[in-house]
C-alpha cells in the first residue's frame, strides 16, 4: 500500500477541523511537508490563517502548501481530519454536516479523562468517537486514524517518523483514502484495523500509551511486528 504518488495524483487537499491545536498543527505541517496541500481550520478564520503562517515561518527552508481559514473552509477540502477535543467533536461535526457531505472524515479524536495522575479512556456513545461522528454525519464516510502519534514527534520535521497507524472504517473508500493519507507521510504505515467497531479500543489505547509515556518519560509510537502484508 505505497500510495504517496497516488495521493499526489489525486490532487486532493486536506482540511483539518480544529487544526490550530497541537495535534492538528502537527499533522498539518507534517502532511504539507510531504506533498498534500493542507488547510488549517479554526472557529476563527483569522486564527486559522495565523497558525498556518506560524507553521510556514517555523520551517523557512520548506515549500509548505499550508493555508488557514475557518472550520467550514477546511470542511470543504477533498478529505477532512477532525482534531478537536472529544467534548466538542460531535457538535462541531454536526454544525459542518452539510459541508462534509460526500467526504471522507478522519477522526483523530481520543476520549480521555484524568483521574488523579492517570489518564483513563472514556467510552463515548456508540463505543467510540468515530462511531459517534458517523452517526451525526450520515452523508460522510468516517474513519479513525492518527490517535496514537504524539503531536511533538509529528511536528518535528527534522526527525523521521517510524510508526504504524491503525485505520478503522466501515467503508472501503474511507479505509483506502485514509490509508493513502497516512502513507503520504514517509515512515508511517497504514494498517487496516477493521470497521468502526474497532475504533473504540483503538481510541482507548491512547490513554494507555500516554500513561506509558508519563511513567517512562518517553514518546512511544505503535509498531506492529510480524505483519507480512497489509491491505485495505
Ligand atoms: N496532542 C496530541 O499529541 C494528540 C495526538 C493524537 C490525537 N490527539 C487528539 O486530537 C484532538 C486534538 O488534540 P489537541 O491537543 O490539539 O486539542 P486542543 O488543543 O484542546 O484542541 C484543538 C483545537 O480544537 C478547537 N476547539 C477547542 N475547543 C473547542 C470547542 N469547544 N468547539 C470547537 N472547537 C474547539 C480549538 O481550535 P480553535 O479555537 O482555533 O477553533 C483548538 O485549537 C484530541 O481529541 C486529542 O485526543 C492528540
Amino acid at each position: 500500500m505505497s500510495v504517496g504518488p497516488v495521493w499526489k495524483g489525486r490532487e486532493m487537499d486536506v482540511g483539518i477541523i480544529g487544526g490550530t491545536g497541537p495535534a492538528g498543527r502537527a499533522l498539518a505541517v507534517r502532511l504539507a511537508s510531504c506533498g498534500p496541500s493542507v488547510v488549517v481550520g479554526s472557529r476563527d478564520a483569522a486564527r486559522g490563517e495565523e497558525i498556518a503562517a506560524e507553521l510556514r515561518a517555523a520551517w523557512p527552508g520548506r515549500d509548505l502548501a499550508l493555508s488557514g481559514t475557518d472550520n467550514a473552509g477546511a470542511a470543504r477540502c477533498g478529505i477532512v481530519v477532525l482534531a478537536t477535543p472529544y467534548e466538542a467533536a460531535a457538535e462541531t461535526a454536526l454544525d459542518l454536516a452539510d459541508a462534509l457531505e460526500g467526504r471522507v472524515v478522519v477522526s483523530m479524536v481520543n476520549a480521555i479523562g484524568r483521574v488523579g495522575r492517570e489518564l483513563q479512556a472514556i467510552v463515548p456513545a456508540r463505543g467510540s468517537v468515530a462511531a459517534t461522528l458517523q452517526s451525526v454525519l450520515p452523508g460522510s464516510e468516517v474513519s479513525a486514524a492518527f490517535q496514537h502519534l504524539p503531536a511533538r514527534d509529528l511536528a518535528a520535521l527534522d526527525r523521521p517518523l517510524d510508526a504504524d497507524v491503525l485505520v478503522c472504517a466501515d467503508s472501503e473508500r474511507a479505509a483506502s483514502e485514509t490509508a493513502a493519507l497516512v502513507e503520504a507521510v514517509p515512515g508511517l504505515r497504514a494498517v487496516n484495523a477493521g470497521s468502526l467497531a474497532s475504533a473504540g479500543p483503538v481510541e482507548a489505547l491512547t490513554a494507555v500509551l500516554v500513561n506509558v509515556n508519563i511513567r517512562y518519560r518517553s514518546h512511544v509510537a505503535l509498531k506492529l511486528t510480524g505483519l507480512r502484508s497489509h491491505g485495505s
